[in-house]
């Protein structure tokens, strides 16, 4: 059949290991979306830099705008992170015609209603299972396969560096610094560690996972944030002694509020008992905790971050919204959200 074009919009840590997926795995990809998938061209900021992956020179541009709206681009990758420009490039992208992957966990909870409404009207897929928890299929489980069951709580380890940093704490009572240098050094921590150790990142990802747990509208904004900066090598060792590890948790719940059923969404450092599933949770892995009225407990555990892991949740994207352009159809949308009140934490 006609191959399907994709451009890609970076090739850092994540966006280097898609490039190198799409080169690797051609074959297979071919055979399992039932045409070619060709990797057309790819937005970075600078020409001429090493990759971590060997491309052809004339592949790379400068001109991200030009590139997404390109008539012969099927699926435009991003991979950029930030909310400018990512969100004017996939919004152009999609009024273009293109389908879209993500894996922009900070736009998706800050403005992510924009962007499916724009999706919706320009009739495309916007996927975004690498947005949250890296290789962990989390989004897609919740959105589909639990579809039909009620959610009632969502427990996350869904930051790899701030679990990185409170693991070697707990286990080798290494020091604050020296742990994040390390997780640094192993590509797990955002260029800015802030957006890890106060607490955002994971933040962007409780609003992602709250919204698709109970269908409704959570963003970063009505999360509420404590990061681990404030914890001790002492605090890592009292809970020791209690029992228990701290873990930087999301917890998302339904509940009852004031008018009925409302949403809350939370993250904070937490203890929990050595004997609970989450605190098996080591190094920079994730672990998503899900309960639910049907089918009760479930927990989606593996690498939450790093280049590799993020891209594969990326290519399983791919795979899909290309199969759908293939046969002329749009994947799962973002259209039915009941718009549930979100409760303030700041007041509990
Ligand atoms: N900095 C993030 C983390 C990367 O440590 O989990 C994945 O979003």
């Amino acid at each position: 059949g006609r191959p399907v074009r994709v451009a890609l919009l970076g090739c850092g840590v994540v966006g280097s290991q898609v490039a190198r997926l799409l080169q690797e795995q051609a074959g297979d990809l071919a055979a399992r979306v039932g045409a070619p998938v060709e990797l057309v061209g790819i937005a970075v900021r600078r020409l001429g830099l090493a990759r971590d992956v060997d491309l052809p020179e004339e592949l790379f541009t400068l001109d991200a705008h030009a590139l997404v709206t390109r008539d012969d681009v099927d699926v435009v990758v991003e991979v950029i992170g930030g909310i400018e420009p990512a969100r004017s490039l996939i919004l152009a992208a999609l009024e273009h015609g293109a389908s879209v992957v993500s894996a922009n966990k900070a736009l998706l909870a800050e403005d992510g209603s924009t962007l499916f409404a724009a999706a919706e009207k320009a009739g495309r897929d916007l996927y975004y299972e690498a947005a949250v928890a890296g290789a962990i299929p989390i989004l897609r489980p919740l959105r589909e396969s639990l579809a039909g069951d009620q959610v009632t709580r969502v427990l996350g380890i869904v930051n790899g560096t701030t679990n990185f940093i409170l693991d070697r704490m707990d286990s080798s009572g290494a020091g604050f610094d020296e742990a994040l240098q390390e997780a640094q050094d192993l590509g797990y921590a955002e260029a800015d560690p802030t957006a890890d150790v106060e607490g955002f990142d994971a933040a962007a990802k409780a609003a992602i996972l709250a919204s698709l747990a109970f269908h409704t509208r959570v963003t970063a904004a009505d999360v509420h944030r404590e990061g681990i900066a404030e914890v001790t090598a002492s605090d890592v060792a009292s809970a020791a002694e209690m029992g228990c590890v701290v873990k930087l948790l999301a917890i998302c719940a339904v509940q009852e509020g004031p008018d009925g059923p409302a949403v809350s969404a939370r993250v904070h450092p937490a203890m929990i008992p050595r004997s609970h599933p989450l605190a098996s949770v080591r190094e920079a892995y994730n672990a998503v905790f899900v309960e639910s009225q049907a089918a009760g407990q479930l927990m989606f555990y593996g690498p939450g971050a790093g280049g590799s892991p993020t891209a594969s949740a990326v290519m399983g994207d791919l795979v899909t919204v290309a199969r759908n352009r293939l046969a002329d159809v749009r994947g799962a949308g973002e259209s039915s959200y009941a718009d549930l009140p979100v409760l303030d934490m700041g007041s509990t």
